[in-house]
């Protein structure tokens, strides 16, 4: 019984917040502890993605973003990243076969040109599918680095000075933000990191201004919906003053 109902109002249960952004970590150290393979660990933690996505998507939660891949993870062996990559592959199947019963839209944030051609093309085909879907959006961040969205915003916006299409004095916070992977999405509220590190690897670097962090022991396979439903409570908790008093 989740503990946030859909749209709920009264004092007691509280809407969730509208975007909650995942740093998905800990696969690793949850699979060599159980004296795993690191990949059987990535398995795991797809498994969880589905099941918090479609969490998020009852209790009425409208965006959720998880880094899934960032820029610096193609330092990892081969052996890894390949196995990251089918584990996307099987993903992405597994969600074209299922769009219809899930109804969620999926979109993927990150420099997807060093993906393989034939990822990308599942990526396309998923992106422009799930695109009649409006009540739940799931962002999902694939070669992804926050400095590197904000130079591809930069790049992308000087581009259209040199075209004349914009004017570097029209330049403000809110027309760069639409240069970013994550145009016309609301900044996260509550950005939640498992596996006990507290840091935030390069993840959503502009839109985390005035986000909420929430940080838990528990690694990523093993997370489950009460620890959402925990991350929540602590962010009702919090006095978001945004600068104010
Ligand atoms: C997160 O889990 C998944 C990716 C970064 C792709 P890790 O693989 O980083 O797991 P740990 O941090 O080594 O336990
Ligand atoms: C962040 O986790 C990236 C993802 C979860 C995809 P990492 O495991 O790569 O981050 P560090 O190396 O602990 O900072
Ligand atoms: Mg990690």
């Amino acid at each position: 019984m989740p503990l946030f109902k859909k749209k709920t109002t009264s004092a007691a249960q509280l809407p969730p917040p509208r975007h909650i952004a995942i740093i998905m970590d800990g696969n690793g150290r949850w699979a060599t502890r159980k004296g795993l393979p690191r990949t059987a660990g990535h398995a795991a933690g797809s498994e969880v993605f589905r099941r918090i996505a479609t969490y998020c998507r009852d209790i009425g939660v409208e965006y959720l973003t998880v880094y899934a891949f960032s820029t610096e993870n193609w330092k990892r062996s081969e052996e890894e990243v390949s196995a990251i990559m089918g584990l996307l592959k099987q993903y992405l199947f597994e969600a074209l076969e299922k769009m219809e019963r899930d109804k969620i839209r999926l979109k993927f944030f990150g420099d997807l040109r060093r993906l393989s051609p034939e990822l990308l093309e599942l990526i396309d085909r998923t992106d422009k599918t799930s695109a009649k879907y409006q009540g739940f959006q799931a962002n999902i961040c694939l070669n992804y680095g926050g400095r590197d969205e904000i130079v591809h915003a930069a790049r992308a916006f000087a581009q259209a000075c040199t075209t004349g299409e914009a004017k570097p004095e029209d330049l403000t916070e809110s027309v760069f933000s639409d240069y970013l992977y994550s145009a016309g999405i609301p900044d996260p509220d509550l950005i939640i990191r498992p596996s006990g590190e507290i840091r935030i690897s390069n993840f959503l670097l502009w839109q985390s201004a005035y986000a909420e962090y929430y940080f838990t022991d528990v690694l990523w396979p093993d997370f489950t919906p009460a620890e959402l439903d925990k991350a929540i409570a602590a962010f009702h908790r919090r006095n978001r003053r945004f600068g104010g008093v």
